[in-house]
């Protein structure tokens, strides 16, 4: 044990049946709005860039949307009433942004505003604590069609958004979370052009970012402002990154991805800085002139806690001498600077997204964070697998789902008794869902969802997690 644990880590050691979590460990499960809700052009609502986004031809797999989705919008009393009887402790939800602003602009949408409110309601009712996230991904279209995060105004805009939710909401959410995963809105959403809105510009991604970063500080200032005792963080998707081998080519390669995926969102809002070895490698896509002075501490507003998102590791090798890559990937790269870099695969087992399942990665990802960015609480607020489920006599018995899920919370727990402030865990996802480009192709929920039927039914890995939370553990293996 480090020198660094709590005592509250010991007690947890001592136990001989199982690991026990610490007291008061939040148990979870997260959803977001787009994935779930349906209802697409009731209660006002406007167009999202997903909404753009996957009625385009070609974008999403089989031409899925979100249009109806799980139909939480119309079923919400029944899903929280599930999540009650699964034993959820709290629920880390979306707002979406065109409910409540469908211009992206101006004062709040009633009806938008009312459905949250409703929605918070019957979790507070049900003894679950809501986690409001405000932005995972679906930024109005009038936003977009304004230049969207490549723009500084939007960040402005997500502010006022911001400001305007927690006026609505605030007397029964004090959990918030500002932006998810701003690394895919940026990289995916203007880099690869694989996530709404679908651009392909390098030198767009990288102002994205720091719009987004900038939109997180202003947002965190204004939430904890109005109300000191609110609870506000960010949750950023982070990767245990490692060279294929121990050659100087490789570790620079790994270097560089751990560079773009998680120090370049990390160092800013912990920090008040770039790292300076990734703007270095970002020359020759970006001068980061967009960056004003001023800018680096209004991202680094001190926050509650980080959220962290986690699913595998990458694992990267050096470019092959002599061999470029193909002009497609140089222009459409999610890696804006390091294209060239190679990701390999380990032939170790994969989830139906095809990632590697590496549960140790996990521990490292949390022992780098506390390590480099110490004090801060964390919290797990995604982790989880895509599996192919079947029915079979109206059950689904999701048997991979369940080992990485213990898999992974004994990760979390081997982190928390090296010391590590680990302070929740939120499975994604509570439901099957619209997994974005893969549509409805890819189920990661603990309750499966017939999208004809819109029954659920709660997977093996429901009633293993309700066992979990009971016990604040798991069992002895
Ligand atoms: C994360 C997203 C979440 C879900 C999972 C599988 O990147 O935040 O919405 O799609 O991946």
């Amino acid at each position: 044990m480090s020198s660094s644990a709590s005592p509250q880590s010991a007690q947890i050691l001592t136990e001989e049946q199982g690991l026990t979590f610490p007291p008061g460990f939040v148990w979870g499960a997260s959803t977001a709005a787009y994935q779930i809700e349906g209802g697409v052009h009731e209660g006002g609502r406007s167009a999202s860039i997903w909404d753009t986004f996957s009625h385009t031809p070609g974008r999403v797999l089989h031409g899925h949307t979100g249009d109806v989705a799980c139909d939480h919008y119309h079923r919400y009393r029944d899903d929280v009433k599930l999540m009650a009887e699964l034993g959820l402790k709290a629920y880390r939800l979306s707002v979406a942004w065109p409910r409540i602003q469908p211009d992206g602009t101006g004062p709040a949408n009633q009806a938008g505003l009312d459905f949250y409110r409703a929605l918070v309601d019957e979790l507070l009712e049900h003894g679950i604590e809501p986690w409001v996230t405000l932005y995972h991904w679906d930024l109005p279209q009038a936003l977009e069609d304004a230049g969207g995060w490549p723009v500084r105004d939007t960040a402005h805009r997500f502010a006022e958004y911001a400001e305007l939710t927690q006026r609505a909401l605030g007397d029964r959410v004090r959990h918030w979370i500002t932006l998810n995963e701003p690394w895919c809105s940026a990289f995916l959403g203007y880099g690869s052009g694989t996530h709404a809105p679908g651009r392909t510009d390098p030198p767009a991604a990288i102002r994205a970012a720091h719009h987004l970063m900038l939109g997180h500080g202003f947002a965190t200032q204004a939430l904890r402002a109005a109300a000191p005792d609110h609870e506000v963080g960010v949750t950023l998707n982070l990767y245990a990154v490692s060279p294929q081998t121990d050659s100087p080519g490789d570790a620079d390669a790994a270097r560089r991805i751990d560079g773009l995926a998680n120090r370049f969102f990390l160092d800013p809002i912990l920090r008040g800085s770039y790292p300076a070895d990734v703007v270095a490698d970002l020359a020759g896509v970006t001068d980061f002139g967009h960056v004003r002075d001023g800018d680096l501490e209004v991202v680094a507003t001190p926050m509650s806690f980080l959220g962290i998102n986690y699913y595998s590791r990458h694992v990267v090798a050096a470019p092959i001498e002599g061999v470029e890559p193909e002009p497609y990937w140089r222009a459409q790269s999610s890696w804006p600077g390091s294209e060239q870099v190679r990701f390999v695969t380990r032939g170790v087992p994969v989830t139906d997204m095809n990632w590697e399942i590496d549960a140790p990665g996990l521990v490292e990802v949390l022992q780098m964070v506390h390590r480099n960015y110490p004090e801060l609480p964390l919290y797990i607020t995604e982790n989880g697998s895509a599996f192919v489920d079947e029915v079979v006599d109206g059950e689904v018995d999701d048997v991979d789902r369940v080992a990485y899920f213990d898999a992974h919370l004994r990760a979390c727990h081997t982190a928390i008794t090296s010391g590590v402030p680990l302070r929740g865990y939120f499975a994604w996802s509570l439901l099957d869902n619209f997994e974005w480009a893969w549509g409805y192709t890819k189920r990661f929920g603990m309750v499966y969802v017939d999208y004809d039927s819109q029954l659920r039914i709660p997977k093996s890995s429901a009633k293993w997690y309700t066992e979990v939370i009971r016990r604040n553990g798991l069992a002895a293996q």
